[in-house]
């Protein structure tokens, strides 16, 4: 039985931080555990120019604790009027790492999303260009699309037709949950990879309704089949480097969760490299968790990877606390104990 693992220090590639008093709350979580993280966007208003990235970047460091190394990597919400120079200039200037493409309400916040990929052709050619990824909210929000099917709805009717028009564009498809996502990524070019949570690993969307619904286990794309749990399972622990790590940690407070019409978004800042660990763990898989965690991505976006290690160990870690963020708190993933914790 291993007792422990060490690996080079993770990246999150998809985390949400939020702002304000949750920002606070939230960042010292992800700071102490992972080295860099793509910072999404959606906040209200959106991060929409190289202007907005580099003020939100400048409230996210302010946010960590003194000495903490952790670098937030910016990310650009993409609109109907996206200018390509802004976003050149500020992939040139360091301040933007790659562009999200939120379908006009497909999530939260993403009233302001793309309402026709025609529109982004500029935006898209520029981006291919000087290599800036685009990660990709992948669900069709068309009327009438059940919500279980949206993700393979979109890479039937946008996805593949989006690869095939820009072959040289590097397509993340962020928080796969279908066993059709696992298999486009697999079979499609080298320029697309895809990201997948911690939950997605964990739950199926029985889960979401065990005695009763669970609000904290919602969020979007919402967890599918059993069948598509156990492809995502495969798919990350397989080493395969088109598949990395994105928690999509999505703190809400606990009201906007437990209530009538409750938000979308799990959080697992506190929990989620434990949470991989013993995924990997259970699938006997250890040894690609670096790869998984810290390789594949850096990989993807041309980054070093990270020269720190950090250690785990099979140990008993309880479910997280509920966070205190400003007036109020948030519920953290899993609600179970885990069997591995960070040394
Ligand atoms: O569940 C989700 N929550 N999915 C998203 O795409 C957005 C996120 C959020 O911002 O809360
Ligand atoms: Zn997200």
């Amino acid at each position: 039985m291993t007792l422990s693992v060490t690996l080079r220090r993770p990246d999150d590639w998809h985390v949400h931080l939020r702002d304000g008093a949750m920002l606070a709350a939230v960042a010292p979580l992800t700071a102490a555990r992972f080295a860099r993280a793509i910072v999404m966007p959606n906040l209200v208003p959106p991060v929409t120019d190289t202007a907005a990235a580099k003020a939100y970047r400048a409230r996210i460091l302010a946010a960590l604790p003194p000495g903490s190394s952790f670098t937030p990597l910016m990310t650009a919400y993409l609109t109907d009027t996206t200018d390509p120079v802004d976003l050149e200039a500020g992939w040139r200037a360091g301040v933007l790492t790659a562009a999200k493409l939120y379908p006009a309400h497909a999530t939260t916040n993403s009233a302001h999303g793309v309402t026709d990929l025609a529109l982004l052709a500029p935006v898209f050619a520029t981006m291919a260009r000087i290599g800036m990824p685009l990660l990709l909210h992948g669900e069709v929000t068309r009327q009438g699309v059940d919500i279980f099917d949206r993700e393979a709805v979109f890479i039937d009717d946008v996805l593949d037709g989006l690869v095939a028009a820009n072959p040289a564009l590097k397509i993340v498809l962020e928080h796969i949950t279908t066993r059709r996502a696992v298999e486009y990524v697999r079979s499609a070019p080298a320029t697309v990879a895809a990201t997948i949570t911690p939950h997605h690993l964990v739950i199926n969307r029985s889960d979401i309704f065990r005695g009763g619904v669970r609000p904290h286990l919602y969020c979007l794309p919402i967890a599918k089949r059993e069948e598509d749990r156990l492809a995502l399972r495969a798919a990350a622990c397989s080493g395969d480097p088109k598949f990395f790590l994105g928690t999509d940690s999505a703190p809400h407070s606990v009201e906007a969760k437990e209530c009538a019409c409750g938000a979308a978004g799990v959080f697992n800042a506190e929990t989620a490299i434990e949470v991989y660990a013993q995924v990997f763990d259970e699938e006997g898989a250890l040894d690609h968790l670096e790869a998984f965690a810290s390789l594949n991505g850096p990989r993807f976006y041309g980054l070093p990877p990270n020269e720190e290690r950090i250690t785990l160990v099979r140990a008993h870690r309880d479910p997280p606390a509920p966070l205190a963020a400003g007036t109020t708190r948030v519920v953290g993933f899993p609600d179970a104990p885990l069997a591995w914790r960070i040394a």
